[in-house]
């Protein structure tokens, strides 16, 4: 990790215009993702620079919807599935410290209502999608007319993977070198993949002990393991872009589950060791890996939480829902 040379602000005001001007009001819409090659660790916590580049897949319509007006005062109102947050909550206090990189020193006051429609049973996080649809309701909001890769190193500012829920489809987030970070952005590729599917598996709704942030910097700080973390997500990023565009399942999935154990063996030589997963996390992994021994086409992901995604195609899914009763399943190429 190097030292933060640039603060969010002094990136930013480079591409704001010199006086902002504000609609009445503005709303977007930013899909949530899964990373299938992972991000873990970063080379600038304030920027959110990454030591490797990643490569996620978007979830279609699930994700968070952001409208910004004024609120006629000078007071902030934060709402989050329609309720009031507390304004020394942790959530209306990050989202008001984003908003307030572009509203720079103007006073006034704005309500920032975000709606998440990623299933609340799905153990999904949101934040992803909530910095992307932040983003881009404040670039209609003040009229920024910024361009997707600014808003994709800006939205990057408020949570890494955010930058890659600027986009639909599967979408790689390069690294980058620069010090501002200006080219640590996301790209979309144009493969559509309509049978694929996805398999939310919710072991625990419980709020997680280490947050991914912690839990990355400590995996970075601590891990002996986590030096081999940045070139095996490199080889794994060159295999996903074939087998994506050849639209190869089991080279593709197979390369998402490996590498999703390997950051989790990362967390594991932390120190103190960062164990995300539950002994029912374990078990479906178990019963994954039996259906795959049996011939049933099929693939796990995992995130800094407990709770599994499944990799399948459309011609696994009726077999899997029976295996599988508490499977929430996502078409991310559907309508
Ligand atoms: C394991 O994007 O939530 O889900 O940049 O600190 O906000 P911050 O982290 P965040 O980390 C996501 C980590 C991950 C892997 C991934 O989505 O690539």
């Amino acid at each position: 990790m190097i030292e933060n040379c640039l603060s969010k602000a002094q990136v930013i005001n480079r591409y704001l215009p010199a006086t902002l001007t504000a609609k009445e009001h503005a709303t977007a819409f930013a899909p949530s993702n899964i990373a299938l090659c992972k991000y873990w660790g970063k080379r600038d916590t304030e920027l959110n620079l990454p030591t490797n580049s990643s490569l996620s897949i978007s979830l279609g319509h699930l994700g968070s919807h952001t409208q910004i007006s004024h609120s006629h005062s000078n007071i902030d109102i934060v709402r989050l599935n329609n309720k009031v947050q507390d304004p020394q909550s942790s959530f209306h206090l990050k989202v008001i410290a984003f908003v307030n990189l572009f509203r720079r020193s103007q006073t006034i006051g704005l309500i920032i209502d975000t709606r998440n429609t990623i299933p609340t049973a799905a153990g999904l996080a949101s934040s992803a999608s909530g910095f992307a649809a932040l983003m881009l309701a404040l670039d209609d909001f003040f009229d920024l007319q910024l361009a997707d890769q600014q808003l994709s190193a800006f939205a990057r500012m408020g949570s890494g993977s955010a930058s890659r829920s600027i986009y639909s489809g599967f979408v790689h987030w390069e690294m980058g070198e620069q010090l501002d970070g200006m080219d640590s952005v996301a790209h979309q590729l144009d493969t559509q993949w309509p049978n694929l599917r996805i398999g939310l598996i919710k072991v625990s709704s419980a709020q997680k002990p280490v947050d991914s942030r912690t839990g990355m910097d400590r995996t970075t700080a601590t891990s002996n393991l986590y030096q081999n973390w940045p070139a095996q997500a490199a080889a794994d990023l060159i295999t996903l872009d074939n087998a994506i565009k050849q639209r190869d399942f089991h080279a593709m999935a197979a390369c998402a589950e490996h590498n999703a154990m390997s950051m989790h063996a990362t967390m594991i030589s932390a120190w103190p060791p960062l164990v995300y997963w539950l002994p029912e996390s374990l078990a479906v992994m178990q019963r994954v890996w039996q259906l795959r021994e049996s011939g049933v086409a099929v693939y796990f992901t995992m995130d800094a939480g407990p709770n599994l995604k499944l990799l399948f195609e459309q011609s696994s899914q009726a077999l899997l829902e029976t295996e599988f009763s508490q499977l929430d399943i996502i078409v991310p190429f559907g309508d």
